[in-house]
């Protein structure tokens, strides 16, 4: 942050024009890098890079709001100026259709528990070697999810969002292309979706290989190539390289904590840390088959032992300059998921100084980031780039 504020008094350039003249120094940049300009010739360097910067991605739509991952999220996400809605996580159900969760796990986002008659599908399982009790979507046939309907997961942050539970049942991937659809006609303008894999090695090692099912879907919508409205997200990279085969859509990958290694790579013996793939060489590999990359925020910008935001990485500056966008996750409203310092007042789940996060993470030079308030997040851009 010191550096930003010492660029701009040397240039007289706000940290709003900077971003947007750093994207277009950047898009030249991509050009002249071979590993990069080769993956962005199959993945199309136009559609997504055309996108408002720094993009609003409304995060599991507008969850902030509504229960997370139903059409009333999505639309509301998009009503409330979202660039591009996560719509969604995608996980498998027992007969292969893909829908539209967090997890595989339901029982915090659905009313499955108060269905007696699925009450013997209540299990425990490793998940990504995690022990993991409550029901899973692959164990319900797409029509046995379709008799459940949403819930709020966090009521006791977001007891308002209670008030929709009930009203939307799980929705498929195929629903959400046909909304895409109707949302672009009605609105006049190309609504963007970006979708996440969820567990995709877990699935695999199932029997149920989710790559393949989205690819077979997309293209059956006409929306696998590389201009397509549809950006592509994971955490384990080996999905990633796997759809860069499949499709021609841009490719993100997700990264957690430093220390975390992606489950994928757990399982295949490869050693590397997140720590090791946020490094040059790391993000270098990343460019050869991937668009960007969606790290947590911590890693733009560390937290001190106080929660307090520290000084920026070098990861903005790293990741651009292998021709990488960065999309990280997830901006939200309340105390308890900001940065210590900005907190406000007494509420452990009022809302703190959410405009003061943006604009801080927006001055490193983000390309977009996901948010659970789109509105707030549209807003502070606005902000942002008039200062
Ligand atoms: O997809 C970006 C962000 O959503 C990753 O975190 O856990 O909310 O899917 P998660
Ligand atoms: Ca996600």
């Amino acid at each position: 942050m010191a550096t930003q504020g010492s660029d701009e008094e040397r240039d007289g350039i706000g940290p709003g024009r900077r971003a947007l003249l750093g994207a277009a120094v950047l898009g030249g940049a991509v050009l002249g890098l071979p590993g990069t300009a080769a993956a962005d010739a199959r993945h199309g360097g136009g559609g997504y890079r055309s996108l408002p910067k720094p993009t609003i991605i409304g995060h599991r739509g507008a969850s902030g709001y509504r229960p997370e991952h139903t059409l009333g999220s999505y639309q509301l996400a998009l009503d409330l100026g979202a660039d591009v809605v996560e719509a969604g996580d995608l996980v498998p159900t027992k007969d292969g259709h893909l829908v539209c969760r967090h997890e595989p796990e339901i029982g915090g986002t659905t009313d499955v528990s108060a269905h007696p008659g699925f009450a013997d599908r209540r299990t425990t399982k490793l998940l990504d070697g995690v022990s993991t009790t409550g029901w899973f979507t692959e164990d319900f046939t797409l029509a046995e999810l379709k008799t459940l309907r949403a819930k709020e997961r966090i009521p006791a942050n977001r007891p308002h969002n209670t008030l929709y539970d009930g009203r939307w049942e799980i929705p498929t991937f195929e629903e959400v292309l046909r909304w895409q659809d109707e949302q672009t006609r009605k609105r006049g303008r190309q609504v963007w979706i970006y979708p996440e894999l969820k567990h995709p090695t877990y699935f695999r090692e199932l029997g149920l290989g989710l790559e393949e099912r989205v690819a077979k879907v997309l293209r059956r919508h006409g929306k696998d190539r590389k201009n397509s409205p549809v950006i592509l997200q994971s955490f384990e990279p080996t999905s990633v390289r796997r759809l860069d085969g499949l499709v021609g859509n841009p490719l993100v990958v997700l990264l957690s904590g430093a220390s975390t290694r992606p489950w994928d790579f757990v399982k295949s013996g490869d050693p590397r840390t997140v720590a090791d793939l946020v490094k040059p060489e790391g993000l270098k590999w990343i460019a050869s088959y991937a668009q960007g990359i969606g790290p947590t925020l911590d890693l733009v910008i560390p937290r001190d032992a106080g929660g307090n935001l520290t000084t920026p990485t070098t990861l903005v500056r790293d990741a651009h300059a292998e021709g990488l966008v960065l999309h990280p996750y997830t901006m939200r409203n309340e105390n308890p998921f900001l940065p210590a310092n900005f907190r406000r007042g007494t509420d452990p789940d009022g809302y703190g100084d959410a405009f003061g996060a943006f604009r801080t993470y927006f001055a490193t030079g983000i390309d977009g980031v996901f948010t659970d308030n789109p509105d707030t997040g549209v807003l502070a851009r606005e902000e942002f780039l008039d200062d």
